[in-house]
């Protein structure tokens, strides 16, 4: 393997030292550069690993995701959310006794107090519910501050219970509103996917009446979305952590950077490309212009930057999407005729196939959280909940060995040093 590389500046020669990874590529050092009188430039960090990490690990070309070294589709098949949640966040799989504490602590810490409840009154029925949990989860901090020494693992660790706890609760909460509908406490005898649809779909008074297969969708769902390595969501995390907030403030951060569209909102731009097909009909002329060169529409859930094999979360999501598209009749629906057919079509036609242009896991969720009755716009809500493991996971292993503040330098292209002028002489 390379150790190191040499780079020679203006004639004089430079060693920087490789660092082997456990997997994947190794990387360049440069933190020693800048005694060079130089910086290095890498906008989009497309070159730069930006911390070392032990949690997640993607190869692209090869369609493996990895959660701490288990492979995504075995975790999909065989655990639940809480034990990849306790995974995450402990590096291990639990035992039968250590599932069972986590998933009681995670259970004891459901509930909202009711002053809080509250801070929902600020919003309108309209608001969109990103916009709520966005601040509901900045405002949990103002429930631990005094408390929270991020520099003690105890207290690390209850935050990180705080908010798996808390996201389902504030997620519904924030749909309930968005319906104009009374708000459902947690139930502690149910699973948390179960726990989740409750909170949405059930009713005042009404016993909890959720079905195993849509509970077991919502439950993948949240295993294929909780950690996705330095994404953009989890960086600013990370990002935001650095400067020693509290983690609520820290992942408040990393939710707003989730709402984009080029991250936690495609598979919201699946569904909104079904609406505008509308029409069985009209497939043909879509597809016809998704290959077209001079036209920029493209298939919204097909394809992957960094999966240019498979997304192997696709390929788990695809047997839950069928299943739930089954159970709830979405022969029916209109929309979801037209995703079917377009997946036919990707998987016969050369221009898809030769390109590796497979409907990716946001076609899948998108088509899923739809077939279950769920609005688009809680879409990214459902993908925050999912990844909030991974989110607490990589600011504890940041918090928890010596950190530096994240702060990047710039190319500087504007003015050169200038005098002022005042306003009556410009
Ligand atoms: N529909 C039609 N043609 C496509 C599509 C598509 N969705 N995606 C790529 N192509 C074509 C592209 O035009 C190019 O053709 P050619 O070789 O003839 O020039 C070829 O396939 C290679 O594409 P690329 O643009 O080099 O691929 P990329 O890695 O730059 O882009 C992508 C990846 C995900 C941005 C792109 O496939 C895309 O825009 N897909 C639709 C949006 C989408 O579903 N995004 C969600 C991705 S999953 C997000 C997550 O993991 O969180």
């Amino acid at each position: 393997m390379v150790q190191k590389v040499e780079i020679v500046i203006d004639g004089k020669s430079v060693e920087l030292p490789v660092l082997e990874a456990s997997e994947g590529l190794n990387v360049i050092d440069v933190r020693g550069i800048i005694k060079e009188g130089l910086f290095t430039f890498d906008p989009g960090f497309l070159s730069t690993a930006s911390c070392e990490s032990n949690v997640t690990y993607i190869d692209g070309d090869n369609g493996i995701l990895l959660y701490r070294g288990y492979a995504i589709d075995q975790l999909a098949e065989g655990s639940s959310h809480m034990e990849v949640c306790y995974l995450l966040l402990n590096g291990e799989l639990p035992d039968e006794s250590q599932l069972s504490q986590f998933t009681k602590d995670i259970n004891d810490r459901m509930p909202v107090d009711e002053h809080f409840q509250h801070i929902f009154d600020g919003f309108t029925k309209n608001s969109h519910p990103m916009s709520m949990v966005c601040a509901a989860i900045a405002g949990l901090a103002s429930l631990q501050h005094d408390s929270l020494d991020i520099s003690d693992p105890a207290y690390r660790k209850e935050a990180a219970l705080q908010l798996i706890a808390k996201i389902p609760t504030i997620a519904a909460m924030a749909y309930k509103k968005s319906i104009g509908e009374e708000f459902i406490a947690p139930d502690s005898s149910l699973t948390y996917a179960e726990n989740f649809l409750h909170m949405c779909f059930g009713k005042k008074g009404e016993q909890p009446n959720v079905s195993s297969t849509l509970s077991a969708a919502m439950d993948r769902i949240f295993i294929l979305h909780a950690d996705h390595e330095q994404n953009a969501s989890t960086s600013t995390v990370r990002m935001a952590g650095s400067t020693e907030c509290n983690p609520f403030a820290a992942i408040a951060a990393g939710t707003a950077a989730l709402w984009g569209p080029s991250h936690g909102g495609a598979n919201e731009a699946v569904l909104d490309m079904l609406v505008e097909i509308g029409d069985e009909s009209n497939i043909e002329e879509y597809v016809a212009k998704a290959k077209d060169k001079e036209d920029p529409f493209k298939l919204m859930g097909f394809g992957h930057r960094v999966y240019k094999n498979f997304d192997p979360r696709a390929t788990v999501m695809q047997s839950s999407a069928h299943a739930v598209l089954e159970e709830q009749g979405a022969s029916e629906d209109p929309l979801l005729k037209i995703a079917q057919k377009l997946e036919t079509i990707a998987r016969e036609q050369d221009y898809f196939i030769d390109r590796n242009l497979y409907p990716n896991i946001d076609f899948y969720s998108g088509i899923t959280l739809k077939a279950m009755g769920i609005p688009t716009t809680m879409f990214t809500v459902i993908f925050t909940l999912g990844r909030m493991p991974g989110w607490i996971t990589h600011w504890d292993e940041m918090i928890a060995a010596p950190f530096k503040i994240a702060r990047p330098r710039q190319l500087y292209l504007g003015e050169h040093k200038r005098d002022y002028v005042s306003i009556d002489n410009r």
